[in-house]
């Protein structure tokens, strides 16, 4: 396999085809594996967190700990020097004599980039502004193998925020180079950025854009919910015309194909109605656990441990 040992993972566009494989591989192996409890031992994962998280935060603490690695950080900028102005790019020359690997979360995109470029040690991308969230794709795609034994030829239908959802542009890239037909689901005002419909069509990919989720439904295999990010708009009176665009229904489900399944990166806030959440094709729980054994393999990969 592949060496990762030092690699910053910063966007999904980085990464080939066989590398998010090979990453995959790894997380399977390390979900089976009983004796993981030492791997990470004597290893340090820095956490910092400029933005608000419960499932990035908390499952790349788990997944450390669950490694038999240990976990220094914040969870709040406004308790870090941050606030006093230190730079970004001095906090991280600073903290890489503290720990193995940084995760960040950061409201600006890029952020992730600029710190990797000032550090010698591995830096993971846990969401930068609109950019993207390649750790919450790999586990995206995970779940979709897990869900339908395959990534390939899938039609996947990306509903809501287009916009400004970095999970969205993350796993639009990714599903391109699995060569998957994508459905693009939104009011006008929230399409997928041109850049990236662009790349598609450089990639071969073919793509539909919607208003309405009833005019896919019944034709995907999975139905990818985001929710309206109301923290990225300029002008919240824009926001409040699309915050309750899309609402998923269970009498919306009658006629479609019994291998769907509905994933969603979550926080949702009223984007599925909670009796979905007991049907077969309701896996957004599911998604979401699987970002522990997702991530332990990206930091096992990257500490360069010989699995
Ligand atoms: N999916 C995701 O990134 O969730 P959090 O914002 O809770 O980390």
């Amino acid at each position: 396999m592949k060496s990762f040992k030092g690699r910053s993972i910063i966007s999904i566009i980085d990464f080939s085809t066989e590398d998010i494989i090979s990453i995959l591989e790894t997380a399977k192996e390390i979900e089976n594996r009983k004796d993981k409890g030492t791997l990470l031992q004597g290893k340090i994962m820095a956490s910092l967190f400029f933005e608000p998280s419960t499932r990035t935060r908390l499952s790349f603490d788990a997944a450390m700990h669950g490694l038999g690695g240990s976990v220094v950080g914040f969870a709040d900028p406004n308790i870090s020097s941050a606030k006093k102005g230190e730079t970004l790019h001095d906090t991280t020359k600073m903290i890489e004599n503290y720990a193995d690997v940084i995760v960040v979360r950061h409201p600006l995109d890029g952020a992730a980039r600029l710190m990797a470029d000032s550090t010698t040690k591995p830096v993971i991308n846990g969401g930068d502004g609109t950019n993207q969230h390649p750790t919450q794709t790999l586990i995206d795609l995970y779940t979709i193998k897990k869900t339908q034994g395959r990534i390939t030829d899938l039609h996947i239908a990306m509903v809501g925020d287009l916009k400004y959802g970095r999970t969205v542009h993350s796993l639009a890239m990714a599903l391109a180079k699995f060569k998957c037909r994508l459905s693009f689901v939104s009011p006008a005002l929230l399409r997928m950025p041109q850049y990236h419909l662009d790349e598609l069509r450089k990639m071969g990919i073919s793509y539909e854009e919607y208003t309405n989720i009833e005019e896919v439904i019944g034709d995907i295999d999975i139905l990818y919910m985001t929710r309206i990010q109301k923290e990225r708009f300029p002008d919240l009176d824009e926001y409040n015309k699309v915050k309750n665009v899309y609402t998923l229904h269970r009498e919306m489900l009658e006629h479609v194909r019994p291998n769907l399944r509905i994933l969603h990166p979550l926080p949702r806030v009223n984007e599925i109605s909670t009796d979905i959440d007991d049907l077969p094709y309701a896996h957004y729980f599911q998604q979401a656990a699987n970002g522990v054994p997702v991530r332990q393999a990206i930091l096992a990969l990257v500490l360069g441990v010989k699995l």
